[in-house]
């Protein structure tokens, strides 16, 4: 089956769409709803039924990318999402909460094999890295096109906390920063990631690139530094990718 249900959990949004996984494109448009508050699994489960019966997809398997750790389908870390989704193994919770089987990554790596296979990382060898700056800063590491699972580098740390708590789209809302202030900080962030990795791209995701003219001159590293094709996108269509081969 190549028509998958692509749901992405976000620290503020839940969207979802129906993905050809063989071409990337939408089959029905996406739906979005905001991340209820507390984010917990009960809150959270309402807003996916109600997208499951938005695209009338009950009982059918789905790809979904969380704002976690996601190792064997269990909840490693919470950060932008509620601390009672640790432990909680996804696959479980959509059988008994959906009624769905389905694939659960991580939203960073979903967004990254997306623009592996559809996007600006099509063909590319050697170290591709994918950075989302959205709620917090998510991260899909590639070499030769083979995802490295789990790299959490918005949580490098940084002035006694974490990156992304500066760096992310997030922190520049929060603390209301100018595209300078902020470009500029994201700028030292890309510098230092490129110095642990020296990647040979870094594709910038998460709907704020859809602004990358807004920051793009306080980004040094130009040869290297590029907005992704599929941008917001990109989550919900490699969740369904991830799904295709279930
Ligand atoms: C989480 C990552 C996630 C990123 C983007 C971070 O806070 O730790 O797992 O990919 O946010 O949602």
């Amino acid at each position: 089956m190549s028509h998958i249900l692509g749901i992405d959990v976000g620290g503020t949004g839940i969207k979802a769409a129906l993905v050809d996984t063989e071409t990337g494109e939408f089959i029905k448009e996406k739906i979005k709803y905001g991340t209820p508050s507390p984010s917990t699994p009960a809150n959270v489960s309402g807003v996916l039924n109600q997208l499951i019966d938005d695209f009338d997809y009950r009982g059918q398997k789905v790809g979904c990318g969380f704002p976690s750790i996601i190792k064997n389908s269990v909840v490693h870390s919470a950060s932008n999402i509620d601390d009672s989704w640790l432990g909680v193994d996804l696959k479980e919770y959509f059988l008994n909460e959906v009624g769905s089987e389905g694939v659960f990554v991580n939203d960073a790596d979903a967004a990254g094999i997306a623009e592996m296979k559809f996007g600006k990382g099509r063909d590319r060898n050697g170290t591709v890295l994918m950075l989302t700056l959205g709620t917090g800063i998510g991260s899909g590491l590639f070499i030769d096109g083979k995802l490295v699972p789990n790299t959490e580098l918005g949580h490098l740390t940084y002035k006694n906390s974490v990156w992304e708590k500066y760096a992310s789209n997030g922190a520049r809302k929060k603390r209301d920063l100018s595209w300078e202030e902020w470009g500029k900080c994201l700028n030292k962030y890309i510098n230092h990631v490129n110095f642990l990795f020296s990647p040979d791209l870094i594709l910038l995701g998460g709907g704020v690139s859809k602004k990358f003219e807004n920051f793009s001159e306080y980004i040094e590293l130009k040869e290297l530094v590029t907005p992704a094709l599929m941008q917001n996108n990109a989550g919900i269509i490699g969740a369904a990718m991830s799904a295709s081969e279930l």
